[in-house]
């Protein structure tokens, strides 16, 4: 395996790290453990960082050092609308994400937990709905339906 081909499988993995950290941190905060919720948020941030910038080079060693295009789904069927459907509203969503996780981050370390929790109550499942599907579209793509 060459290192381009890691790109993918570390992306899935960051995916799912930070997908736990955000799940864990939901809960906590439900049973007011406020010091752990802070911590899970906080690696759930900094991993879906490490992420974006693994995906972003990803892409680019692919388009230009190597000149191919995005991976091809190779699933059939009814498979091809699922998959389509999940991809897309991931792409968009996690497009837009980035600043509102910003804003919530910030109303949480200055201490303005109202605003806060107002905006957190929407961007809580938004980004998780994000990261489930990123991992759905990384095992539907490189494990279910392998282009090889
Ligand atoms: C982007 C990262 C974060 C997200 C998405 C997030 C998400 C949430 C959510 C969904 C709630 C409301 C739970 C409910 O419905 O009762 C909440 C509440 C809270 N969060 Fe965060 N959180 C984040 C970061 C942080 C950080 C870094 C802290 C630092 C201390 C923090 C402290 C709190 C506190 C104290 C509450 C309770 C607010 C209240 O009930 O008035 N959060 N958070």
């Amino acid at each position: 395996m060459d290192a381009l081909q890691i790109f993918p499988h570390l992306n899935g993995f960051l995916n799912l790290t930070s997908g736990l950290f955000l799940a864990s941190g939901f809960v906590f905060i439900l049973r007011r453990k406020i010091h752990a919720h802070r911590f899970c948020m906080l690696a759930a941030t900094i991993i879906s960082s490490i992420f974006v910038v693994s995906y972003l080079t990803h892409h680019a060693l692919l388009t230009y050092a190597y000149g191919l295009g995005p991976t091809r789904f190779t699933g059939e069927g009814l498979a091809r609308p699922i998959y389509f459907t999940i991809l897309l509203s991931h792409t968009i969503l996690a497009a837009g994400i980035g600043p509102f996780v910003i804003i919530t981050l910030y109303h949480a370390l200055k201490g303005n937990f109202a605003k806060h929790r107002k905006i957190a109550r929407l961007v809580m499942p938004v980004w998780l709905y994000v990261s489930v599907t990123g991992f759905t579209v990384y095992m539907m793509l490189y494990h279910f339906y392998p282009s090889r």
